[in-house]
């Protein structure tokens, strides 16, 4: 095939790209979403200090614009991301009462999912929520310092019931190489909720790079979360300068991982990116392909 969504689908794959409102009505940029995705994921419109930045008041209207277009068009969409330390309205961060959080946690996960029932095919419930470097053991957040470590629990178990129909992920980063400390925390939690019937269906690997790309065992880092009973996707990738060897390599271990269901790029256009000084996407600043686009596409 000649797209990348139409190239992943024929092995049972989506190819996805992550999508801002305020881009849509840019003609160049929705060319290219909509000749070469098929998955979109919100890049911020459906994080908690858009969607609920005051207690109980809930605004979709930039998420329902990404949604709505996506839904029209037949691309699936990645809901993003529901309990997270960032992006975070100050009146969560400023709760200091164990049971007033959970309610506010509940009930958030609850009215974000409604509103997206039936058109969400995999959620990030819960994004980053381990620390970095060795301790493998979860950041401190609002959720953990008056939940505990429960907490990513009794957001899986709120999300089920919310819904019962969309994967349910794990998002982080850094948790690529298997031998990290944080690798092996997540991979501990995914095998415990798998063990104890926790509802979880994914793991979302971010995958920020740097001009390397991927580590070496990326590959075995998927293999060995996918043994565990959980499907594994891609969900963020950019690449410092976006080698197209680092590219194919990353392609390349997701699909030689039968559980590894999908890729998503984190924006169009290196000028859409959130790194744009890195030029880390498949296609330049005048929407052309670059060389890793086409790396990319051959990989698939
Ligand atoms: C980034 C967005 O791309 C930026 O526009 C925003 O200013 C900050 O967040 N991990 C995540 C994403 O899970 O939500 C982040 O997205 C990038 C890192």
């Amino acid at each position: 095939a000649s797209t990348l969504g139409a190239q992943a689908a024929q092995s049972g794959r989506y190819f996805g790209t992550a999508v801002a409102a305020g881009r849509l009505g840019d003609g160049a940029y929705t060319a290219i979403l909509d000749r070469e995705f098929n998955s979109v994921t919100p890049e911020n419109e459906m994080k908690w200090d858009t969607t609920e930045p005051s207690r109980g008041q809930f605004n979709f209207g930039p998420a329902d614009q990404i949604v709505n277009r996506a839904t029209a068009r037949g691309q699936r969409v990645r809901g993003h991301t529901l309990v997270w330390h960032s992006q975070l309205p100050g009146w969560v961060s400023s709760i200091r009462d164990a049971d007033t959080l959970r309610s506010v946690m509940n009930n958030h996960i609850t009215s974000v999912m409604n509103r997206y029932k039936g058109r969400i095919h995999s959620w990030d419930v819960v994004n980053e929520a381990f620390a970095d470097g060795g301790s493998g053991q979860h950041r401190p957040s609002v959720f953990q310092n008056l939940l505990g470590d429960g907490f990513i629990e009794q957001a899986f178990r709120a999300a089920r019931s919310a819904d019962p129909a969309p994967k349910l992920c794990y998002n982080d980063y850094n948790i690529e190489n298997w031998s990290d400390a944080k690798t092996q925390g997540v991979y501990r939690m995914v095998r415990d909720f798998k063990a104890r019937g926790v509802p979880i269906d994914c793991v979302g690997f971010q995958s920020h790079f740097g001009t390397g790309g991927p580590p070496a065992s990326f590959q075995t880092t998927l293999s060995n979360f996918a043994a565990l009973g959980v499907d594994v996707q891609i969900t963020e990738l950019d690449i410092a300068q976006a080698s197209p060897t680092a590219y194919a390599n990353t392609v390349r271990a997701c699909m030689n991982v039968a559980r590894c269901k999908g890729i998503t790029v984190w924006g169009i256009r290196d000028s859409d990116s959130w790194r744009s000084g890195e030029n880390p996407l498949l296609f330049d600043r005048g929407g052309n392909k670059k060389p890793a686009y086409n790396a990319t596409l051959s990989a698939l």
